[in-house]
């Protein structure tokens, strides 16, 4: 986002210094008003945001994470609301929007027991016990997941895309993410950079395509060119294979036909060159990263070599990881040994346009999801949902562990919690309570958002949980059902990191009774009038997206 426009939340220019209960307050209502954005977003049949770049780019997502990236919030505690959905985006790649919800109903809750006397070391004290407690509750709570269950994978892959990407074909995205996780996965560790996406808008999302290799958006020079190469040893060139340009102001002394003859002649004979170092290494297929000329690439092809030039450098970098071969800057070095190899590359063209496919390459193993879609929102929102599936399926190829979703390990923890804190005594099992409570408000915002009473809901869960731990929201009927049959599941680790995350932020906010200005030249574009007073002379934090 772009720093050089008008920022609005801030705290009180005119105050060196906010102490106590007012810098608490205004604290927590500024990660309430991150929460409350984020809100209308969760679950299944949660809202979408549009948000609008100074550019006049739009987004249009309920991904959490994304909404508060591109979004400018100023204010600190703000800030760290939004770190907590910063957090889960980068351990887990799911669970923002719940995380977010629910960091900011801890502070709320807080903030009614602090109304009532409980203080608020108390809190952050009970908010500890509870968050350890939980998180030993879910562990016991959750679900193994063999190598071989790739129906549960997908199951999970499905929940996170539900409500991101289009309803119809979730069932496809969510079997592709799961192809290409268990497809680069290795002794239980999935590295997800081994998974290529590409982008080809124009076509219907059903076209979206797995590939066991790599997809570069390239054909070969020559249209005549074969459509397959079998067993292609790879030539990756990183430099320019054309003759460099006279200098502007260098004036070539040409009198005769001889002489420019000569001329074309040396210039050809320097292409050539260049084109038997390539035959000379054994490439049959040059892939160059820069210019490469008609001569080259017909003389190449004429002798069998598949030519592309103009190659993105980061597909560069995707066919030297795949294929095993080295990028060449100087051309004079290539020999065999940087060479890199596949099983077979073929061309799907449409005239001059199209797509390179390397199939079973002889590198690190990589994967390619081409995603298609009619437009570039589409693509896009696809891919981001392309995104958080990949994402949840590695959490759980890695941990084996998953627990129900649509809010039934958040009330099950709920339960357990309340009766731990009876067991605790002392005001801290207020708290507790309190940290049980936020973790409701995680199937009660799904039901408010699928247009179903929120209180009946919550009550139909907690009376099912007596006898079904795995109890979750049916958002179509508002009943509660066993997630697992109905195919709604979460990876463990997205819901312990949501409660770390969450409970370590609010801890934080609640620790901070004085809020000091550094330097009190730091803010030097907030003006009075960006402020609306609620606090005696303190601003209401207000977040605005920037325009
Ligand atoms: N079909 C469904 N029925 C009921 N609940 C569902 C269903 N699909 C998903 N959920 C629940 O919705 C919640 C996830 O919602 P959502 O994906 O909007 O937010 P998030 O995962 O917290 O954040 P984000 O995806 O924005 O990072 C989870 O609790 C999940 O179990
Ligand atoms: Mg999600």
């Amino acid at each position: 986002m772009d720093k050089g426009s008008q920022p609005i939340i801030i705290i009180d220019p005119r105050k060196e210094q906010t102490k106590g209960k007012e810098a608490l307050s205004m604290n927590i209502a500024a990660a309430k008003a991150v929460a409350s954005i984020v809100k209308s977003t969760l679950g299944p049949r949660g809202m979408d945001k549009m948000l609008v770049n100074p550019l006049g780019d739009i987004t249009i997502t309920n991904d959490g994470a994304t909404i508060l990236h591109d979004m400018s919030i100023e204010h600190p505690a703000a800030k760290m609301v939004v770190e907590v959905a910063k957090s889960l985006e980068s351990s887990a790649g799911d669970g923002t929007t719940s995380a977010v919800v629910f960091t900011g109903t801890l502070l709320e809750k807080a903030e009614n027991l602090i109304d009532n006397g409980v203080h608020p070391t108390v809190i952050v004290k009970g908010y500890r016990l509870a968050a350890e407690q939980a998180i030993e509750i879910l562990e016991d709570l959750a679900v193994s997941v063999g190598e071989g269950e790739k129906e549960m994978l997908v199951k999970v892959a499905k929940t996170s895309i539900t409500g991101k990407a289009s309803e119809k074909y979730n069932t496809l995205i969510a079997k592709l993410c799961v192809d290409a996780v268990l497809a680069i996965q290795e002794r239980g560790k999935a590295d997800l950079k081994r998974v290529i996406l590409t982008k080809d808008i124009g076509r219907t999302i059903d076209e979206t395509e797995f590939v066991e290799g790599i997809v570069i958006d390239k054909v070969a020079l020559e249209k005549e060119f074969p459509l397959k190469v079998h067993n292609p040893n790879i030539a990756l060139i990183d430099v320019s294979m054309e003759v460099a340009k006279t200098a502007n102001k260098a004036k070539l002394q040409i009198k005769t036909a001889g002489e420019i003859e000569n001329f074309v002649k040396q210039e050809d004979a320097a292409l050539f060159e260049m084109a038997d170092y390539v035959i000379r290494a054994g490439a049959n297929a040059v892939f160059c990263s820069k210019g490469m000329d008609d001569k080259i690439a017909a003389y190449l092809q004429n002798r069998g070599i598949y030519a592309t030039r103009r190659v993105k450098s980061e597909d560069m970098q995707h066919l030297a990881d795949a294929t095993g071969g080295r990028s060449i800057r100087n051309i004079k070095e290539l020999t065999d040994k940087e060479l890199g190899h596949a099983g077979l590359l073929e061309q799907v063209r449409d005239g001059d346009q199209g797509k390179t496919y390397l199939r079973d390459c002889k590198g690190a193993k990589s994967v390619s999801i081409v995603i298609r879609g009619e437009t570039e929102h589409v693509v896009d929102n696809v891919e981001r949902a392309i995104d958080d599936a990949l994402r949840v399926v590695k959490c759980v190829v890695e941990d084996g562990k998953v627990v129900a979703g649509g809010g039934a390990s958040e009330i099950e923890v709920a339960l357990e919690l309340r009766s731990y804190a009876s067991s605790i005594g002392g005001r801290e099992q207020m708290a507790i309570k309190a940290f049980a409570d936020a973790l409701d408000e995680i199937p009660r915002t799904i039901a408010r958002n699928a247009g179903l009473d929120a209180i009946d809901s919550i009550v139909n869960l907690r009376a099912k949980h007596a006898e079904n731990k795995n109890a979750g929201l049916n958002i179509q009927t508002g009943t509660a059902e066993d997630m697992f049959e109905k195919g709604v599941v979460d990876p463990l680790r997205v819901k312990v990191d949501s409660i770390k995350a969450g409970s370590e932020a609010a801890q934080m906010v609640l620790r901070i009774d004085d809020i000091l200005r550094a330097q009190s030249s730091s803010m030097p574009d907030v003006k009075p009038e960006h402020m609306a007073s609620t606090y005696d002379g303190m601003s209401a934090p207000q977040l605005n997206m920037r325009r």
